[in-house]
């Protein structure tokens, strides 16, 4: 049973993509709910930042057990609240907790440094501190991984935080939370606030001059919409928004493992992430024998209950991501392009896997995040070329690529404008990697030791040495 974290009488309930049943009701938080929250947030901030970084590490390493134990649990709440098929759930939790086990590590390795100074008694030193109480937003499309990407950092560093997940899947969320005051973690220093009213909220705390770091993902209009929030109170924002990553398959390929990688970024979540691949250029030379294969392959893919270990793909989110996708099909349709397997929806919410071929330049397809279980296919014959049309996209988060030729591996990586690029890779994403895009894909980097230094200011110290 979900425990709520706050004593609010009014509550909202998340309902089940895959039976259209509410799986539980959770508080709605307001207006006063989150201030609260904020007065809390900067109140524990004073004694979490004067904690040594060794005890933020040794409770971020029981938090991450304690994931690690609960992570069957954790996986059914995922499948259950937004309909991620369980077996894939389960690789998200510990993707999720990898993010906390890493930053338990590096709480340890926030140095200093010193710097020469050109004066004899003068001593110059640069430290890091923590930026200070954080507001995070995280999405419904992963539930567990996008919370501990950004709070074990954050936590890490020493900053409180206040996370506000989606309000399709705050179960998850409540159930991390849970997990975090079980393994010790003082409640006030990781608070949830669950809300049916995001934007009321979210206004609370852009205009405390207490919380000093935004950190969302999500679209890209509701994060231009925070960074402008941000800038009168010049808050730190980091952005990981939205993608439309291509995935160039070059003919030198080896077309089983360019299936399988296509497969694997493609597919993942029913085609509900960030970077799954959004445009397949494949070279005119092995585009059929490509196409062939892909189609295999997906008519393959089990479709079913998020909560039946075999299912592969489950239903989209909601209505409107379905509504989204039958549109993105039907415009590529009109446009000309073909259905080589899948092309329709199912009962439910469920939209069988999709190959389109002939696929153009100008279709919604080309511009626009699918988010579902769509795989367009462009067929190209020049590097350059090829190169231009990836890049011309508004988005620049993840690319892939798939040649067995280094120097082509080197030059088109280069030449991409993403912050991410797969060489023969179709999951490239880890805890210690940086994450984040370029362009109308964000601000910042997430993983890593760039994703710590999000939650850092530099001080530079000079000291001058007295006879
Ligand atoms: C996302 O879709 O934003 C996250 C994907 C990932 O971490 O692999």
């Amino acid at each position: 049973m979900i425990e709520a974290v706050k004593d609010s009488t009014a509550l909202f309930d998340v309902v089940s993509p895959a039976t259209g049943r509410v799986v539980a009701s959770v508080p709605d938080q307001g207006v006063s709910e989150a201030r609260a929250c904020a007065d809390r947030a900067a109140a524990a901030f004073i004694a979490w930042r004067a904690e040594t970084a060794f005890a933020r590490s040794a409770l971020l390493r029981k938090w991450f057990d304690a994931i690690l134990a609960d992570r069957d649990n954790i996986a059914r709440l995922i499948a259950s609240e937004m309909g991620k098929a369980v077996s894939e759930a389960r690789g998200e939790v510990t993707y999720a907790a990898s993010f906390v086990e890493w930053y338990a590590e590096e709480a340890k390795r926030v140095y200093g440094e010193t710097v020469p100074s050109q004066f004899a008694h003068k001593r110059l030193m640069v430290m890091h501190q923590p930026v200070g109480p954080v507001y995070a937003i995280t999405p419904w499309n992963f539930p567990a991984g996008m919370v501990t990407r950004k709070v074990a950092p954050a936590l890490a560093a020493g900053c409180t935080v206040i996370l506000k997940p989606a309000e399709e899947s705050p179960l998850t969320a409540l159930r991390l939370a849970e997990l975090w005051r079980q393994a010790g973690g003082p409640a006030d220093v990781l608070q949830l606030l669950t809300t049916s009213d995001p934007v009321s909220v979210t206004r609370v705390f852009m205009a405390d001059a207490r919380i000093r770091k935004v950190a969302f993902t999500g679209s890209t209009a509701v994060g231009a919409r925070l960074y402008a929030e941000s800038a009168p109170g010049m808050k730190r924002i980091s952005l990981e928004l939205g993608g439309h990553a291509p995935f160039i398959v070059f003919d030198d390929a080896e077309l089983d493992g360019a299936v399988r990688e296509v497969i694997a970024t493609k597919f993942r979540n029913s085609g509900q992430t960030c970077v799954c691949a959004n445009r397949i250029f494949v070279h005119e030379r092995v585009h059929d024998a490509f196409v062939t294969k892909l189609v295999a392959v997906v008519e393959k893919l089990r479709v079913g209950d998020p909560l039946d270990e075999a299912t592969q793909i489950g239903p989209l989110v909601n209505a409107a991501a379905l509504a989204k996708v039958r549109g993105h099909v039907s415009d590529a349709l009109a446009g000309g392009a073909k259905v080589a397997t899948g092309g329709s929806a199912k009962e439910g919410l469920w939209f069988t896997p999709t190959v389109l071929t002939g696929v153009r330049a100008g279709m919604q397809i080309m511009r626009e995040e699918t988010f579902g279980p769509v795989a367009p296919v462009i067929s190209f014959s020049d590097e350059t070329a090829v190169i231009a049309a990836a890049n011309d996209v508004e988005f620049g988060l993840a690319a892939y690529i798939w040649t067995a030729d280094l120097s082509r591996a080197f030059r088109v990586t280069e030449a991409l404008d993403y912050g991410i690029v797969g060489v023969n890779d179709g999951l490239p994403a880890t805890a210690q990697a940086p994450f984040g895009g370029m362009k109308m894909s964000g601000l910042g980097r997430e993983g890593g030791k760039w994703g710590l230094d999000e939650y850092l200011e530099v001080k530079y110290v000079s000291i001058a040495l007295q006879k």
